[in-house]
């Protein structure tokens, strides 16, 4: 091989492995070699939303075929980032919406669904809140001040029917945590301070759904049941709720799927929306792999499909859909959070090809 070639191959190989975070993207425009073919889209394919995250920088960027694709295939978006508290909420009575309207409104430009991500997470809280000088009422002020604002702020982007682009929140984060990080809502508003936050996002707009959000909530653990809980408390005192998320970042043992649709029915059973809403599958947790093997490959495709048809099992009118948390294996969380290249939880290589994970996915929406 002449030395141009291999340096070529060298530069193209570093471009594909540095490119982590989609913020970070390099000029990204392959020309993608779909194999396999996919013989329909996805949100074709669904009665119910398909959605995939972003960022404002990647709506923005020089990275085409990241738009391409996910105007292609999904019609809903969550921000990965740019809408959590710690992004948005910079200072006392202080916000920056800049990125968050620049995701909106390219949602409104381009006909997506926005699904907002999120309003209260422990590990999102900004530095300044968290080390907050004031008195516990003031604290409270500024957390509800920040979450009426932020909900009417982003109300207020409509689509030419007048209609809000961005149809729901989640409005906290994890609240069932042994994180200490997470006790400060707890210990400056109170115990009560979930019910609340739902109540300030419902005060500051009447039409939005309103989310709690969770991870292992398809799990043998006692999550699940502790969030059926808490929406029966407010259905009690009034608190508004219209929907639970279930994160599903899941890998092909964990959990097992008869667990999961237990799960899926108890939550189903409250008569709330149910979403899917950062579903990915890690592939490779004993690190044991350095590519991703054929037969990995088909186990994944079968995992998705079984969850795609999972959950069109939720009655229809439950089904807010199904959000996933990356496009490329390489944009994935779960490189940083397993400290593992060698992970390959997403539907489209680091080259935007098609895995059979898609396809498997396809089919069983297709199902
Ligand atoms: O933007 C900065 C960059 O300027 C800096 O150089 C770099 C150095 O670490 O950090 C960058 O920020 C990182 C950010 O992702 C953007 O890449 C943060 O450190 C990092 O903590 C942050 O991680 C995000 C994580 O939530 C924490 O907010 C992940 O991207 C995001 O995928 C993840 O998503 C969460 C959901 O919101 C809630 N459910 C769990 C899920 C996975 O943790």
């Amino acid at each position: 091989m002449k030395l141009t070639n291999c340096l070529t191959i060298i530069i193209a190989a570093l471009l594909i492995s540095c490119s982590g975070s989609g913020d970070d993207d390099p000029n990204v425009s392959p020309t993608p070699t779909p194999t396999p073919t996919p013989t329909a889209t996805l949100k074709e394919s669904a009665n119910f939303p398909i959605g995939n995250i972003v960022s404002a920088n990647r709506l923005s960027g020089t990275d085409t075929y990241f738009r391409t694709l996910l105007n292609k295939e999904f019609n809903s978006i969550t921000a990965e980032n740019d809408m959590k508290m710690g992004a948005m909420f910079v200072g006392p009575d202080t916000y920056d919406f800049s990125k968050g309207d620049a995701i909106v409104n390219y949602a409104k430009a381009n006909g997506l669904r926005v699904h907002g991500h999120a309003l209260v997470w422990h590990a999102s809280i900004p530095n300044w809140l968290k080390n907050y000088a004031g008195t516990d009422a003031e604290f409270e002020a500024q957390v509800k001040g920040y979450i009426k604002t932020t909900v009417a702020h982003f109300a207020a982007i409509k689509t030419t029917e007048g209609k809000s682009v961005l149809e729901s929140w989640d409005v906290v984060n994890e609240h069932f945590t042994n994180d200490a990080a997470a006790a400060v809502f707890n210990t400056r508003i109170g115990s009560d301070y979930v019910s609340k936050c739902f109540t300030w996002a419902r005060e500051a707009d009447a039409d939005v759904k309103l989310f709690y959000n969770d991870y292992n909530l398809g799990s043998t653990g006692s999550k699940a049941a502790q969030v059926v809980d808490m929406v029966n408390t407010f259905k009690t005192n009034l608190t508004p709720i219209d929907g639970i998320g279930m994160q599903m970042h899941i890998d092909l043992e964990y959990p097992d799927l008869t667990t999961l649709s237990n799960n899926v029915t108890m939550l189903k059973n409250t008569g709330l929306l149910i979403h899917f809403s950062e579903l990915d599958m890690s592939v490779n947790k004993d690190k044991s792999l350095t590519t991703l093997t054929a037969s990995r490959a088909n186990a994944q495709k079968e995992k998705y499909k079984q969850v795609a048809i999972l959950y069109k099992t939720i009655p229809e009118a439950q089904r807010f859909g199904i959000t996933f948390w990356g496009m490329r294996d390489t944009d994935s969380w779960l490189i940083n959070f397993l400290n593992n290249p060698n992970e390959w939880p997403l539907l489209f290589d680091s080259n935007y090809n098609y895995k059979q994970a898609f396809i498997g996915f396809l089919d069983g929406l297709n199902n």
